[in-house]
């Protein structure tokens, strides 16, 4: 009898779970992935930068294993709302969670939650028409625009901050969000890093991108882009240079203004009824410990976009570290019958194919527990769920979104697919 197994979450890291039980004990495992949105791939769709379309393309690769016999999709199902885990330790021999890391995480500085002071998750969110954010969330009217943190996140933001509208019309953005991108008041665009830029997290690939933007002259200040070397990695070394090399660049008065700053932290973001200004304070390192020198100075911002990590959240009734945001786990076992994989597993930093290895350690660890294990008596989900007012949005459902998509970019004469907005349209799309 083969082993039933539940995947909770069809981003990377639930999807390679589901390629590594197949592998790992081929013919021997059922699965069911279970995805809150009616739509798979997690970050892929709906973190991947739309202009990024050679990481979006990963998709095609995760759809092969959301096809293998012997694997479902089941979307629009939550852990949490439609299903408890004690539901699903009855109805399968182990559930694996695969949740990843939906919300933000804060400065912790006065002023965070003025009108105007906002998540990266949430713009990340709304350019990339997740059903969570509408399109009416963001207005780009102000002519200047802070973006703090220095990792690949808040180059995705800036880059799309940066470029004219026109360059992203043949990418998935939804058509409203377009819409807004192209009223963007946007002039200046100022990327905070609170150290130098040796300590900076983003890689050398996204960086030179920057710097190729055909719409925003980049700039960094000669005495910022200097860098302590020492035992610096070949990545570490090859962002100095580039930043350095930005640094002895003259503007060619392109429409818009990137300003890479290192060495600046903020302090407190200002303002009556909404974002006015940014406080920054220059910093040093002293004994590996970022500090402030006492000296400030003021961007006058409209929009603060704070890119300084995501977080995982808890799943009721699971197991959750509030010191590292994460399930704790050991090679994946969270529990008897309980395991984890992914970002929820290890924290949110890593590429898409860190997932990969990622899953196959946890799904070692489930095969070698339940290994010659008498196989439990299952609950019927599709029952249950079907007793409760749940339908799940079936693979071939998320087929005929897909098509919709495509239908969308051809008459609206833009590129593969153009995203649906909101739960409505796309559940409508497929019949539901
Ligand atoms: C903005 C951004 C851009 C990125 N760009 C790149 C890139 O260009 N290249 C690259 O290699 N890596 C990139 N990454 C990193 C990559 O996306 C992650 O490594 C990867 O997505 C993590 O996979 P995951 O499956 O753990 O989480 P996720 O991809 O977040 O998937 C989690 C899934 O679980 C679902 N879910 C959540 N809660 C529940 C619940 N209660 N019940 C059911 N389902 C639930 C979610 O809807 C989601 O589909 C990016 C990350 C971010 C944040
Ligand atoms: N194209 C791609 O491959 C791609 C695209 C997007 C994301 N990703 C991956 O996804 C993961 C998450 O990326 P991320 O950019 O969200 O996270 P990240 O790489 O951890 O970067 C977070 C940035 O925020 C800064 N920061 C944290 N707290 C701060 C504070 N209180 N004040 C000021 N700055 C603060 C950090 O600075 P300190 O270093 O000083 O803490 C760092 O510069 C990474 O592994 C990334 O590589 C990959």
């Amino acid at each position: 009898m083969s082993l039933k197994v539940a995947i909770v979450g069809s981003g990377p890291a639930g999807v390679y779970t589901a390629e590594a039980l197949m592998k790992q004990a081929p013919g021997a495992v059922e699965v069911d992935v279970l995805e809150r949105l009616p739509t798979p791939y997690g970050l892929v769709r709906y973190g991947v930068a739309p202009d990024h379309t050679s990481i979006k393309s990963i998709a095609g690769y995760l759809r092969r294993v959301l096809e293998l016999p012997g694997v479902r999709f089941l979307g629009g199902v939550e852990l949490g709302r439609d299903v408890g885990v004690t539901d699903l330790l009855g109805c399968y021999d182990a559930v694996v969670y695969c949740t990843g890391a939906m919300v933000d995480r804060r400065m912790g500085i006065p002023g965070e939650d003025l009108p105007g002071s906002v998540a990266a998750t949430d713009f990340v969110n709304w350019y990339c028409g997740h059903p969570d954010v509408p399109a009416d969330r963001f207005t780009l009217e102000s002519p200047e625009v802070a973006v703090v943190g220095v990792g690949n996140v808040a180059v995705d933001v800036v880059r799309v901050l940066a470029k004219d509208a026109q360059e992203l019309r043949t990418t998935d953005v939804p058509e409203e969000v377009l819409a807004r991108l192209a009223a963007s008041q946007v002039k200046a665009i100022h990327m905070i890093g609170r150290r130098g830029p040796e300590h900076a997290k983003f890689t050398l690939k996204e960086l030179r991108e920057l710097g190729e933007l055909a719409n925003a002259d980049v700039c960094v200040r000669p005495e910022e882009s200097v860098a302590d070397l020492t035992g610096a990695s070949r990545q570490t070394r090859g962002n100095v240079e580039v930043l350095q090399s930005w640094a002895a660049r003259t503007p060619a008065g392109r429409p818009r203004r990137l300003d890479v700053r290192f060495w600046m932290r903020p302090v407190e973001i200002l303002g009556e009824d909404r974002v006015e200004a940014l406080r920054l304070e220059r910093t040093r390192l002293v004994e590996g410990r970022v500090e402030g020198t006492g000296e400030f100075e003021t961007l006058p911002v409209g929009m603060v976009l704070r890119s300084v990590g995501y977080r995982s959240v808890p799943l009721p009734g699971v197991p959750f570290s509030e010191a590292t945001s994460t399930v704790p786990n050991e090679a994946g076992r969270v529990r008897d019958r309980e395991y984890v994989a992914g970002w929820l597993k290890r924290g949110p930093t890593g590429v898409i194919g860190t997932n990969k290895s990622d899953a196959a350690e946890t799904v070692r660890t489930l095969l070698s527990d339940l290994a010659g294990r008498e196989p439990v008596p299952h609950d019927d989900l599709d029952a249950l769920l079907a007793s409760r007012g749940v339908s799940p949005v079936t693979y071939d459902h998320w087929l005929s979104i897909e098509a919709a998509e495509a239908a969308l970019a051809r008459t609206l004469g833009r590129g593969e697919r153009v995203k649906l907005l909101g739960l409505a349209a796309m559940l409508d799309a497929c019949g539901r």
